[in-house]
């Protein structure tokens, strides 16, 4: 039988031959380095599981800080503050986005304090604090269509990214999705002399239903309408590399796309259009899909998430922000 078909020449299998061959040749690894660990946290004094997200929890202000020093303690060099507002404190114009006395803003300080070489960067966008729950400004006409208004929208992100930067934030990340919002708090942060605050930005920010049981875990859904005039739409890849571009022209420090796992493609695409950093973000969702497949042993927990976040560098990302950070940190 050899005379029809003749010793193969290549044998890639000799280079998966043992671990040792296997560690040299690796082309990505993952290490507590490459992750950001979103924080939940609240005015209370206790702390509250999140029933949307089983094994997350929504902090107080004192649990916030000592989780935060945990997770720099394993060797996760940032944290993104994601704070659940007072339904009393929301408003149509978000003005509590930018009280130097609100909860943001004493939670940096209490952080920095604490972990004075923790990297702390921030959310901007409007939807905790928004009675309408959406990231920007919403605008209602005569037949009650809302509009979300950009320009407006901005003016109060540059207000709130200051706020941030006053309090001692390293990063702020625009989540909001907002044109030339990258440009206007560059020149608002500058023009306060911040000009050593990064801005992280999200770049290609889809309009997912994988952000569901973050919603959940801030009371932060829309009370109305839908994301899709200011998120992307899930079907488009060429527009993430506009607004890669776009991003970069008004001085971004560095990209975000997300979801990142079921958008490995996107990733790929904002790696090879930009010199800049680019981070992912493994969302709620994608947490929720790991978390639920491995509650009843159907598929091995440790396995499943270092594979997920494996792929998520393999396909460009220098960051990734996960919910599984600390955990990923033991198993590595
Ligand atoms: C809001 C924001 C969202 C997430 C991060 N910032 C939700 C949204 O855009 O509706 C989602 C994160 C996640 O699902 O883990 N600016």
């Amino acid at each position: 039988m050899f005379d029809v078909h003749p010793l193969p020449m290549n044998r890639p299998r000799r280079n998966r031959r043992t671990p040792a061959i296997r560690s040299m040749i690796r082309e990505n690894s993952l290490s507590p380095a490459d992750f950001i660990l979103p924080l939940f946290f609240h005015e209370d004094a206790e702390d509250t599981p999140i029933a949307s997200m089983p094994g997350v929890t929504r902090w107080s202000l004192e649990s916030l800080v000592r989780e935060a020093g945990e997770a720099h303690a394993l060797g996760i060099p940032a944290i993104v503050l994601f704070p659940k507002i007072e339904e009393s404190l929301k408003t149509p114009f978000a003005e509590e986005a930018s009280n130097d006395l609100g909860l943001v803003p004493r939670a940096i300080r209490a952080l920095k304090a604490a972990h004075p070489k923790l990297c702390v960067i921030t959310d901007v966008a409007l939807d905790p604090y928004n009675s309408d729950g959406h990231d920007g400004i919403v605008q209602r006409n005569a037949h009650g269509e809302l509009s979300i208004l950009n320009d407006e929208t901005v003016e109060v992100l540059c207000q709130q990214a200051l706020c941030h930067a006053r309090a001692g934030a390293d990063i702020v990340a625009p989540s909001d999705m907002m044109d030339g919002r990258v440009a206007a708090i560059r020149e608002a942060l500058d023009g306060e002399d911040f000009t050593d605050v990064s801005i992280l930005c999200y770049t290609a920010k889809y309009a997912s239903a994988f952000y569901g049981p973050f919603r959940g875990a801030l009371d932060s859904a829309p009370k109305d309408g839908d994301k899709k005039t200011y998120q992307m739409d899930p079907a488009n890849a060429r527009e993430a590399v506009r607004e890669t571009l776009l991003d970069e022209a008004e001085g971004a420090d560095m990209l975000m796309v997300k979801p990142a796992g079921l958008y490995l493609d996107i990733i790929a695409k904002v790696r090879e259009t930009t010199t800049l950093p680019v981070a992912a973000y493994q969302v709620s969702g994608e947490y929720l899909m790991l978390k639920s497949a491995a509650a009843d042993g159907w598929l091995d927990e440790r396995a499943i998430v270092l594979e997920s976040l494996l792929a998520i560098k393999r396909a460009g990302a220098d960051m990734i922000l996960t919910y599984y950070a600390k955990q990923a940190c033991g198993w590595l």
